[in-house]
């Protein structure tokens, strides 16, 4: 099969995505919008500004302009117009299943309530699944540059949100802040039964992954790239097909990797590692998901064998449940 070919394949299949930050898909045009709206400040003149910033160094230079950005994110509505923007571009990219990540302490610090921020998400995505036919769950990040005290303070407002969140992840800066810092937090989200996942190996080290593995009781490791620097964790990952949402174009733009076609993603398929692609800040970093696995198959010449596995890995790694994950999967 040539390349159109797999394009065609890429563009028409089903898949799920399961590493996408909503605060993430803020997209200029819609944050000079909503700055407007809500007579915020914005520190650019115009669109053509934004995008010449969004030029990162590292983890640390994306976040800084991150925070800043969805500081326009102030009412219900904005959180709604903004879920529902993902909602139609997971139309446009054949994306059947969202896992959706949010942070709301991004939000609370600001002044805005917990309730304004989950209903805003949750609303639109029950309308994605009315209208779109969208199915989906919310996993609320903690900022791992805080404290754990401000984060039990957040899972006690996301117990009060039970109905609507499914899971618990961890994100913001890696390096200095190990997940061995949230394990007390960790343990009480699972005693509450939130599913626990965790942003591990973008940056940091694969000790990071273990630490996550062990003392999170993750059930999936967001990024994990950097497992390929420690064999027995490879061999672990492996034996128990840990997932790995690994992001590409994202890696590429915090400089993870120099080049697409220097990106290890090939390099884990051919390990048996159980490997998904997502788009993870995609109003960032240059692309939605049918753009990540379009570029990454270009870049790192994948099969269309590689191509598929990693869309039926998508529905294997997500939390649906194993009859909706087949019945997908048969469709690919
Ligand atoms: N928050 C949003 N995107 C992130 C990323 N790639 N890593 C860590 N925290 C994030
Ligand atoms: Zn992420």
């Amino acid at each position: 099969m040539n390349d159109v070919d797999i394009n065609e394949f890429i563009k028409k299949s089903p898949k799920a995505e399961l590493h996408l930050h909503i605060e993430g898909t803020l997209e200029p045009e819609q944050m000079f919008a909503l700055g407007k709206r809500n007579n915020i400040q914005i520190p650019f003149k115009n669109i053509n500004e934004v995008k010449k910033a969004y030029n990162f160094n590292n983890l640390e230079s994306f976040l800084k302009i991150y925070y800043e950005g969805s500081k326009v994110l102030i009412k219900e509505k904005d959180f709604f117009e903004l879920t529902w923007a993902y909602a139609l571009k997971c139309k446009e990219d054949n994306i059947v299943h969202a896992e959706i990540f949010f942070d709301p302490q991004t939000h609370t610090s600001r002044g805005i309530s917990f309730d304004i921020v989950i209903n805003g998400i949750y609303k639109a995505l029950k309308k994605a699944e009315n209208e779109l036919g969208l199915s989906f769950k919310i996993i609320m990040c903690f900022l791992r540059h805080l404290n754990e005290d401000d984060c039990f303070k957040i899972l006690d407002q996301a117990i009060a949100h039970k109905d609507k969140i499914f899971g618990v992840g961890l994100d913001s800066s890696e390096i200095g802040n190990p997940p061995k810092k949230f394990q007390n937090l960790f343990k009480n989200a699972t005693e509450n039964d939130f599913v626990t996942v965790a942003h591990a190996g973008e940056e940091g080290p694969p000790e990071y992954i273990w630490e996550a593995l062990n003392l999170l009781n993750v059930k999936r490791i967001d990024h994990g790239v950097q497992c390929l620097k420690d064999e027995k964790l490879v061999a672990k990952l492996s034996n128990d097909q840990i997932p790995l949402t690994v992001c590409p174009l994202s890696n590429i733009k915090l400089r993870i990797f120099d080049k697409l076609n220097e990106h290890n993603l090939k390099k884990m398929l051919d390990k048996k590692l159980m490997v998904t692609i997502n788009s993870d800040d995609p109003a960032y970093f240059g692309g939605y998901l049918n753009q990540n696995l379009i570029e990454t198959q270009a870049a790192l010449n994948l099969s269309f064998e590689d191509i598929k596995t990693l869309l039926i890995n998508s529905f294997k790694s997500s939390f649906l449940n194993e009859e909706m994950k087949k019945e997908w999967i048969t469709k690919i």
